[in-house]
């Protein structure tokens, strides 16, 4: 198994720092899709840094999807911080309720002690129901507060995937074989250069917005998704990666 013949994981941390040119790498060992514990060991590291950057008055988002339900359910709770909002960075549904956003957000909020706000809106709504939603007052209060998002840690996937998973209409799942687009996070998706290609009808975080979050941490694991996590990484490389062995050496290759 090639994975355990890298025996310094800082190495490996500094040459991906170096290749993605991003703030941050952090790599734990084995590969996350094919070994559990080293999939909590993911979810264990991203809790941890993710909590060095929780303060009093942080306004934190997460998005959904098994990597962030993995990072909470490991998180350690720490109480005692002062004005702590907890956010899902997104709407969408249409995942099972322990993945969804919403339902992270608020046990992230528990461990916290945080005050918390939900969003409840579904993935792949047309453009008229979705401009209906938006204009609701409760909703739209918190898409306010979604753009004061200070700290951010998000999950990034496989385009193809991701699309598959969210039940996306035909049309996107068209363009994303015929465009080749390999990566997705809040509901956009990019291609290898890391355009952004196709912005589906998803509710809450936006690009801008996320260009301008001081604090973002992105998980995501595993060699199927690595070329995602190369793509994205020329989009925006203002966060911390916290990644797996597998997708470490998969991107050094790429
Ligand atoms: O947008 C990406 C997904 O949220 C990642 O989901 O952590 O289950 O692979 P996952």
């Amino acid at each position: 198994n090639t994975f355990y013949y890298i025996k310094n994981l800082s190495d490996l941390e500094i040459k991906l720092k170096d290749k993605l040119n991003l703030r941050r790498v952090l790599v734990v060992a084995g590969d996350t899709e094919n070994d559990i514990y080293a999939f909590y060991d993911l979810g264990k590291k991203a809790a941890e840094i993710m909590l060095n950057f929780i303060k009093n008055d942080t306004v934190l988002g997460i998005t959904g999807g098994t990597t962030m339900a993995c990072t909470v359910n490991h998180m350690k709770s720490k109480k005692g911080l002062k004005n702590l909002l907890v956010l899902p960075a997104r709407g969408g549904l249409s995942e099972e309720l322990e993945i969804q956003a919403n339902t992270i957000a608020a046990n992230l909020a528990e461990k916290l002690d945080a005050r918390y706000k939900l969003l409840h809106i579904p993935d792949n709504l047309d453009k008229e129901g979705l401009n209906v939603l938006k204009n609701n007052k409760l909703i739209n209060e918190v898409l306010e507060d979604i753009k004061k998002i200070n700290l951010l840690v998000f999950g990034l996937g496989n385009a193809k995937k991701m699309a598959a998973r969210r039940k996306s209409d035909k049309e996107v799942l068209r363009k994303i074989e015929s465009e080749n687009l390999i990566a997705e996070t809040f509901g956009y998706f990019f291609d290898q250069d890391g355009n952004v290609k196709i912005e589906t009808n998803s509710v809450g975080i936006t690009l801008d917005n996320f260009k301008t979050i001081k604090n973002a941490i992105g998980v995501a694991a595993g060699s199927s998704k690595a070329e995602a996590i190369y793509a994205f990484s020329k989009f925006n490389n203002n966060f911390i990666l916290v990644t797996d062995e597998a997708a470490a050496i998969r991107i050094l290759e790429l």
